[in-house]
């Protein structure tokens, strides 16, 4: 496999590609192919990018139509009807039936991008600086949305310091500790040191942070807190939304209503860059262009994302995702878990964590994922020390594919526990 180029010529910032040393051509469904011809089964997803699979037929038919049509390509913000039919169908088809009223922004493309628009628009809103956030929060890598996430090795890379930002333990961190009271005694104490906040910005799963699910009161919780302080709760959907935890929306569960949402990956439907950010009408304070860049709303990513939609609903993608979650659940817990009792399982709908910390091996997880990849499975680690294995299939991945992911999996810890 002809890798040099990459190693010659691009950055030492690359990065996913050191852990799947192949060059691809070709992707479908749950699969990616290489130029050897061999087949790998994809459990990464695009880090959640590509939850109706590779190069759905359905999305790609549309896209192909409005590349022969000759539809505009770029039109910076400019009205386009892939943009009003992609607002229209996310109106109709999504925010009404679930009693929700936001307006839509787009920013960048990407998932920082939508954070950094709603991290501003928070503090022009509610004119503070300060901001919390959790503990084991992934929010983005640009300086705005890094200085909200916790990972030191992302940190280091800022240059400048990151601030006005007070981070919260996660509720899983302090088992005891009611983090909830905590932050009302940050805010009532005058001698806590700490400024109130325009905005609380939470992840419902901490994806990044090692699939760490916080639970429906929690949820409730946080959002009075918000409601009796006047201040802001931002949902950052970005890697959990879209169907991937069971429901469009990964706080549905809980029947709360964020003042901001943040999505991108599968927003876009086919792997292709769009971002949005949903804010409640009456915090759309913006001026005109107060939030300005070139590449808002990338128009085939329009086409995709309607086409994204519809295919879910006609597919009912979130009861898919209810019924093979708990296929992986199972299968985790029957075959895998037993095999060292030091092995945890954290999840929800399909996105799920093998805990590897408490048994004391460096790099345990990174080996598991390493065997996965020999044995033809794309996966990734996250969470403190990357000592998480963590499950994304397609959420439209089949049944048979996905259970010979799962044993990919068991096999890999298997050999590597046979190692110890
Ligand atoms: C929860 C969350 N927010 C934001 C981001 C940043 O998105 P992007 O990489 O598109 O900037 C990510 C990326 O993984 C994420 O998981």
């Amino acid at each position: 496999m002809n890798t040099s180029v990459f190693e010659h010529y691009e950055s030492e910032v690359r990065s996913y590609c050191r852990h799947f040393p192949t060059v691809f051509t070709k992707a479908k469904g749950a699969n990616f192919f290489d130029e050897d011809g061999r087949k790998y089964i994809d459990f990464f997803c695009g880090a959640g990018a590509v939850n109706y699979g590779h190069n759905n037929p359905v999305i790609k038919k549309k896209l192909i139509e409005y590349l022969e049509s000759d539809g505009v390509m770029h039109a910076l913000d400019m009205y386009t009807v892939p943009k009003r039919e992609f607002i229209e169908t996310f109106e109709e088809k999504i925010l009404k039936p679930r009693g929700l009223n936001y307006k839509i922004q787009f920013p960048g493309p990407t998932g920082t991008n939508a954070n950094e628009a709603a991290l501003k628009l928070a503090r022009k809103v509610k004119k503070r600086r300060n901001v919390f956030a959790l503990m084991g929060a992934f929010h983005g890598m640009t300086l705005g949305s890094m200085a909200l996430t916790t990972d030191k090795a992302s940190r280091r890379g800022a240059g400048v310091d990151l601030n006005n930002v007070t981070f919260i333990p996660a509720p899983y961190m302090f088992p005891e500790l009611d983090t909830v009271a905590y932050m009302q005694r940050l805010l009532t104490d005058d001698h806590s040191g700490i400024e109130k906040p325009a905005a609380l910005f939470i992840e419902t799963i901490q994806a990044e942070g090692g699939i760490r699910v916080f639970d429906a009161d929690w949820l409730r919780a946080v959002r009075k807190f918000c409601d009796d302080n006047d201040i802001l709760l931002v949902v950052d959907d970005v890697q959990v939304g879209c169907c991937r935890s069971g429901t469009f929306f990964s706080f549905e569960r809980a029947g709360i209503q964020p003042d901001i949402v943040t999505m991108s990956k599968s927003i876009g439907g086919y792997g292709l860059p769009l971002a949005i950010t949903l804010i409640k009408p009456e915090l759309d304070v913006w001026s005109p262009g107060e939030h300005n860049g070139t590449f808002r709303g990338n128009q085939l990513a329009f086409v995709a994302a309607k086409g994204g939609l519809e295919y879910m609903l006609e597919n009912k993608v979130e009861e898919q995702v209810v019924r093979k979650g708990e296929i992986i659940r199972t299968y985790i817990e029957k075959e895998i878990l037993p095999l060292d009792s030091r092995l945890e399982l954290r999840g929800l709908g399909m996105i799920w964590g093998i805990e590897f910390e408490n048994i004391p091996v460096k790099g345990l997880a990174d080996k598991v994922i390493e065997k996965c990849f020999e044995y033809g499975l794309i996966i990734e680690g996250a969470g403190r020390k990357n000592s998480v294995v963590k499950l994304m299939p397609p959420l439209v991945i089949d049944e048979a594919e996905l259970l010979e992911g799962l044993a990919i999996i068991k096999k890999s810890v298997e050999d590597n526990l046979a190692a110890l």
